[in-house]
Order: structure tokens, then sequence, then C-alpha cells
């Protein structure tokens, strides 16, 4: 202390700034301070610029470290003032004690290497300089996205005026007031809920062979599938909507007995034909057995329809619940849920809707530049929905089901939006599909000696199919758009997987999803107009 006193402000600051680097090298400031120019230049190359990205952040001191990208007093950075002052022949600048003169310098002494200011260093946007928090540059990106939409909201506005009506809403589902086609498709699902339950009771007891359980249950099956798909072609006065709507119920419908019927089997098949009859929680010799439900106890009403309503696709004798239902949780999931509904059906009859119509005219005179136009246009609003549309499904609606229902398993996704390629998007965007198709397609498939890819191939052929079942049966025409974007995925997986790495991944599942949903959608659209509303335009 009695050095820097006697030597000046600036020698008190290269002591301060000489003590942080001490720190960092886990040296005493007086030690540092007493070396020569040659050792001092070997300190600011292990402290510096010359160290590494982590290096240089630890002697940035701690708040750099932790990221924060804020500029930190540095050992190298102090000294400037100091070398400032010597060069206006300040106090404190010692003109005899040049670098590498060789004589050592008095205790205490400032040297020349006390007085530095730069260091080796790389810029901070350069890769080698190892920065990466650009929480700054990212909360600019919001600022923009949130100004340019509010410009195009406004100019929707001045152009369209208000075109939101929730009441218009009832019209989608709703053609006639005295027939309600699509809520009694959905009650007749319940018939082959019950037949299913029924199917698997007697083969439980034995009273029906294997053989004539699957027979049955692939007729069910069917049945499921087919049933709805004639009603919706057959009668007029069901919607579009109601029609996507009925044919959604008995699809999941398809997919849940599916399993239960699978589920059913493993049981029958792993446990031997006398145990079988033996069930209940208590065993023969007075045992309790574990707690949960044991095959055959799980064939009953109340169990299969917890399993109906639970949001997932794969049947568990013993779903893992919750302990209790959270009211507030349950309030907010609820709140979401309206909202974002609200909001969803806002956002569609304000935005998605007039740009559709204004893209119908260069769809007719096959106006390509106008076409690609439109197209971009349109992504904006068709991407945003379908985000919104993702929170208010998985998030909010499946979880104030899973709350309601004491339902323990919340993982309805994953973080898909960091998918780096497409089969990454794939497994962690929809679990309750993924989970069921890994489980009682893919798994299958392999085990008997399927390879990977045809598998996989398989599994995209089936998810196709059901992606053009809900869209050209309910718009009564079959154009094979949505059938196509599910097959394109696998070529587009093996592309970007060849070819495409970490951001540039990334980048190429987003661009997937932000162009080509509209393309889909304004095939369907156009194609449906053209049908339906020609005359009319
Ligand atoms: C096709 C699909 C099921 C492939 O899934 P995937 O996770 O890429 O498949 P993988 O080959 O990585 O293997 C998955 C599982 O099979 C197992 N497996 C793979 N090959 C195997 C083999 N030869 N032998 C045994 N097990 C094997 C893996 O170990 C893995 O098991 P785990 O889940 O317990 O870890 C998936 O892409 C998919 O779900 N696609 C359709 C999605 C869809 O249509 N969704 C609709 C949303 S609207």
């Amino acid at each position: 202390m009695e050095t820097s006193e006697g030597a000046g402000p600036g020698v008190l600051l290269a002591t301060a700034a000489a003590a942080v680097a001490a720190a960092a090298l886990g040296r005493s400031a007086e030690e540092l301070l007493a070396e020569d120019a040659p050792v001092a230049e070997a300190m600011g190359e292990r402290g510096g610029g010359g160290g590494s990205a982590q290096q240089r952040r630890r002697t940035a001191g701690p708040a750099s470290a932790s990221g924060t990208g804020r500029k930190q007093p540095r050992a190298g950075g102090e000294p400037c003032s100091a070398a400032a002052t010597a060069e206006s022949g300040g106090p404190g600048w010692a003109p005899s004690r040049g670098a590498g003169d060789g004589a050592d310098p008095p205790d205490g002494a400032p040297t020349a290497a006390d007085f530095r200011c730069h260091r080796l260093q790389d810029s901070l946007l350069s890769s080698a300089s190892g920065y990466s928090n650009y929480r700054g540059i990212l909360n600019w990106c919001v600022v923009m996205l949130v100004l340019s939409n509010a410009r195009l909201f406004l100019e929707n506005l001045i152009k369209y005026g208000i075109l939101v009506d929730p009441i218009q809403v009832i019209s989608l589902f709703l053609k006639d007031p005295y027939s309600w086609p699509a809520l009694c498709l959905v009650l007749v699902a319940n018939v082959f809920a019950l037949a299913a339950l029924q199917i698997e009771k007697r083969l439980a007891v034995g009273s029906l062979s294997e053989r004539s359980g699957t027979v049955l249950h692939t007729l069910n099956l069917l049945t499921i599938l087919c049933f709805p798909a004639l009603v919706v072609l057959a009668v007029t006065s069901i919607t579009p909507v109601g029609a996507v709507f009925a044919l959604a119920v008995h699809t999941v419908l398809f997919l849940k007995l599916f399993s239960f019927r699978d589920v059913n089997r493993w049981c029958r098949e792993r446990k031997p034909p006398r145990a079988r009859v033996a069930s209940g929680s208590q065993r023969a010799n007075g045992e309790v057995a574990p707690t949960g439900v044991a095959y055959p106890a799980n064939l009953t009403c109340r169990a299969l329809y917890y399993f109906l309503f639970a949001p997932t696709l794969c049947y568990e004798l013993n779903f893992p619940r919750s302990p209790r239902i959270r009211k507030r949780f349950l309030l907010r999931r609820l709140f979401e849920m309206l909202f974002f509904l609200q909001l969803l059906v806002g956002l569609i009859q304000q935005w998605m809707v007039p740009t559709i119509q204004n893209s119908m005219k260069p769809f007719r005179d096959m106006d390509y530049s106008r076409i690609i136009e439109r197209l971009l246009k349109l992504a904006v609003p068709n991407h945003l929905i379908w985000l919104i549309f993702f929170y208010w499904f998985f998030h909010s609606s499946l979880n104030v089901i899973a709350e309601v229902m004491q339902f323990g398993d919340r993982e309805f996704y994953r973080d898909w939006w960091n998918s780096e390629s497409v089969t990454y998007f794939w497994q962690n965007w929809n679990i309750p599909v993924h989970k069921w198709c890994l489980r009682h397609f893919y798994k299958p498939m392999i085990k008997r000696g399927v390879g990977k890819w045809t598998a996989q191939t398989a599994v995209f052929l089936a998810s196709a199919f059901f992606h053009e079942y809900l869209v050209s049966v309910p718009l009564k025409m079959f154009r094979l758009w949505a059938f196509m974007g599910m097959m394109a995925q696998i070529p587009l997986a093996w592309f970007v997987g060849r070819f495409l790495r970490g951001n540039y991944g990334n980048a190429a599942v987003w661009i997937s999803l932000i162009i080509g949903q509209p393309i889909a959608v304004l095939m369907y659209v156009h194609d449906y107009y053209i049908l339906n509303y020609e005359g009319s335009q």
C-alpha cells in the first residue's frame, strides 16, 4: 500500500489491476508488479487474449463470466488511464523505466507493462471470441416482430374493418339447427368402445378364441373408421368443421381401442391360463397383491372410460395418478384454454380468411409470382395460428383434462422447437401420437424383423393416411395434398439429416413448418372454393 501511495494514482490503478490479474493467476499483486517486462508480457498472454475464451471471461470478473455481456474492469483495462497520464507527462510516470531496459526496478516502481491498455483479443462477434450471450439480439427480434406485426394488424383493420364474430363459429358446426349429425356420430362412438370391452371380457374368460377375438376386433376397428366417413359423405347437413370434429373423435377412439386390445393381449400372453381366472386383489394364500388393478380386473366400463377420456392414446392397466387436483393450476389452464380459443377464432376470421380469399385470383390465373407472394403472406398468420394451436391444445387443454382426471403423465410435448432434424421434430412435437406409433406400430414391426427404414416409412404412411382422412372426407374432396405432405417428411428428413447440422438444421425444420403448411392449406382451400363457390366469385 505504501508503494502505491508513493507512486501516485497511476500506480494505484496499476496495482489494483495487478491484484485482479493476480487473483486470476493465483499470485500476489506485489509479485506481479515486481516482475520484468518479459514476464509481464507472459502474464498478458495468460490473462489476456492469448488464452481461451473461458480464461478471458474468468480474468474479466464474475459478471462477465456469468455471461451478462456487460463491460467489466479488466486487468489490462485500468492501466490505460495510467498510460494516458504518462503520455501527458503527469505524475506517476517514470520515463527512465522502459520495458526491456534490463535494470531492476526499485521496489514498487511501475514497469512499462503496468501501463498497457491493449492485449491480444478477438472482436466480440468473431466466433473465436467464444462470446455467446445474444439475449439482447433476441429481445430486438421480438421487438421487431411485434412492431412489424402491429403494422400488419393496423393495415388489416383499415382494409377489412372488424371481421371477428364469435357467434359465426356456431354456424361452422351447425348447418341446420334441427340436425346434429356430428354430435350423433360422437354418441354412436360409445357403441364401438363397449363392443371392444365385451370382446375383451369374453377373451379373458376364454369363451372366445384368440383368432375370433382378432377378427371381431379388426371388424370393430374398421367400422370405427368407415362408418363415420360414410355418414359424413352421405349426410348433407354436416358441416366440414363438424365432420372434422366427429372424425377426429373416431380416429382417437380407433387408436385407443387398438392400444386397449394390444395391452390386454400382452397380459393374456404373459399370464399362465390358470392364474388368469383367479385374479383379484386377494391371492389364494391370503397375501394381498400389490396395489393397482391386475388383468382381467381392468375390464370394467369405468376403467375403460377413464382411459377413453384420459389425455393419452396408450392403454395401461394402472396409469400414474397425481395426488390431488390443483385448483390454481386448473384455473390458469382453463383461462388459457378459453382465451387462446377465442384468439384462434379471431385470428382465423380476421387474418387468415381474407388472405386466403385474396389468394384465389392469382391461383385461378396461375400467376406464379403473385401465388408465391400470397403464399408468403399467408405463411405468417398460418404459422402464428399453428403455434397458438400447439399451446392451446398440448399445454392448456390436455393439462386441463389431465388435472381434472388426476392423470399423472403430463409429457404431451418435448422441446421440438430446438429440432435440428426432421426426425427429432416428429419424435418430440406430439408425444401421445409418437408414443402410440412406437409402442403399437414401429417396435412390433422391428421385433418381427422389418428393417428400420421400412418400419419408419410404414409409420409415416399410416400417419399420412390419417391426415388425409381428417381433411379429405370432411371436405368431400380427395386431393392427397395432406398425404403427400406427410410422405414428403421422409425425403426431407433424409436431406436435413445428411446435409444440414446445428442451427442450419433447426432453420430447415422451421422453414418446412412455416412454408409447408400454408402450401397444403392453400391447395385445399383453393380446390374447395373452386368446387363450391366459383360461381359466386
Ligand atoms: C417413425 C417414428 C415412430 C420413429 O421414431 P424414432 O424415435 O425416430 O425411432 P428410432 O429408430 O429412433 O427408435 C425408437 C425406439 O425403437 C427402438 N429400436 C429401434 N431399432 C430397434 C431395433 N432394431 N431393435 C430393437 N429396438 C429398436 C429404439 O431403441 C427406441 O426405443 P426407445 O423409444 O425405448 O428409446 C417417429 O418418427 C414417428 O413417430 N413418426 C410419426 C409421427 C407422426 O406422424 N406424428 C403425427 C403428429 S400429428
